[in-house]
């Protein structure tokens, strides 16, 4: 698979996912807010994807702040501007904020430290690294973890698109299933195309055809046809913020999915790292859901399909009640229901490991 995200020295080097299938270009970000409008735009997509691009942005920006000569309250007062910018690009994926949250961290243990502007620099960019670096083995894990909710043979039905493309690489969603068919498993994945941005037609089915996995897609209202005819055996998905009790968030559509996988008996997976736990909210009805565009409805690669002048909904995300979940696998092992004890479980043992 081709690179999602890199740090260079030049700056942050994006895959631009808005132009796949057809077109394979990186963007050079060279300042933090062409990072931040990257990810706005979405250049760059997927909650750790931009977890991992908010935390290169913010050291890209901490990083010139300190070549510019800022230092001690001034210096702070940028790093806070920096962050506080990236975390205005998009709403509802909190792998964002915590990724910004570590970043904040590093900040101001080399401001109590009195590192010098080299040594603050250094601390910056390592961190945005590692974060990276982080990723990748955290969704190896995910993928070794969830490999055995997936049928032996058979297909499976996945939204969105929760891939390498979306994480610095091998993915969360279809990180369990490249885990699953590298342990021999045979599975078909049926794609949603995943209105309006076409994340599943456009990224998911690419991102497959290149691996050689054997995939099909299906537009979204296909999926209930499929399943009430016996066709899926199983649903998996990402997710972009899960609350203390599993109520997830993930790209539109999933709510619909889950509800119909439980009324023909189909198990509904959720993939995704602990950084998308985010325990400081009881239920899904807190997650705030990003509005975009009236536009990505209206048209469909710039061209208008729907009359002018219309009234729009474009919400980018839904809530799926953990109800519906029958499990939510992490890179900590995989949470079953009652899923609010298992997840505190989880979240609580990986703590403790990192404590250890
Ligand atoms: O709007 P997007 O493309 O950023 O939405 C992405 C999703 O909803 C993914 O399923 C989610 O972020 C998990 S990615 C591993």
């Amino acid at each position: 698979m081709l690179p999602t995200l890199e740090w260079t020295e030049e700056g942050v080097r994006l895959l631009d996912q808005r132009l796949l299938p057809g077109q394979i270009a990186y963007r050079l970000c060279r300042n933090y807010e062409e990072v931040a409008e990257a990810i706005r735009t979405m250049v760059v997509r997927g909650a750790p994807a931009i977890g991992v691009a908010a935390a290169m942005g913010a050291a890209l920006g901490g990083r010139a702040a300190l070549r510019r000569g800022e230092t001690g309250a001034r210096l702070q007062a940028e790093f806070e501007r920096i962050c506080d910018r990236l975390f205005r690009t998009r709403p509802t994926a909190v792998n964002l904020v915590w990724g910004l949250a570590r970043m904040r961290q590093v900040f101001a243990a080399g401001q109590a430290a009195q590192d010098s502007p080299a040594r603050l620099e250094e601390r910056l960019v390592t961190e945005a690294r590692a974060i990276y670096e982080e990723d990748i083995a955290i969704n190896r894990r995910l993928g070794a973890n969830g490999a055995g909710l997936m049928p032996d043979a058979g297909r499976v039905l996945t939204h969105c698109n929760a891939g390498a493309l979306a994480t610095a690489g091998f993915g969360t969603a279809l990180g369990v299933i490249r885990a699953a068919i590298a342990a021999g498993k045979r599975l078909e994945v049926y794609a949603d195309e995943t209105r309006p941005f076409l994340q599943g037609a456009r990224l998911t089915a690419w991102e497959l055809q290149q691996d050689g996995i054997p995939v099909r897609l299906i537009t979204d209202n296909m999926a209930g046809h499929f399943l009430h005819q016996g066709a899926i055996q199983a649903i998996i998905v990402g997710a972009d913020r899960i609350a203390a009790n599993g109520d997830t968030a993930n790209k539109i559509g999933t709510y619909s999915l889950a509800v119909l996988a439980q009324e023909n008996g189909v198990p509904f997976y959720v993939a995704a790292p602990l950084s998308t736990l985010d325990l400081s909210l009881a239920s899904g009805a807190a997650i705030p859901i990003e509005e975009r565009a009236a536009e990505e409805v209206t048209h469909l690669q710039g061209v208008r399909i729907a009359p002018e002048g219309l009234a729009v909904c474009n919400p980018a995300f839904d809530v799926t009640p953990h109800r519906y979940i029958s499990a939510i696998v992490t890179e900590a092992g995989v949470a079953r229901p009652p899923l609010a004890e298992s997840l505190r479980a989880l979240a609580g043992a990986a703590t403790g490991a990192e404590a250890g």
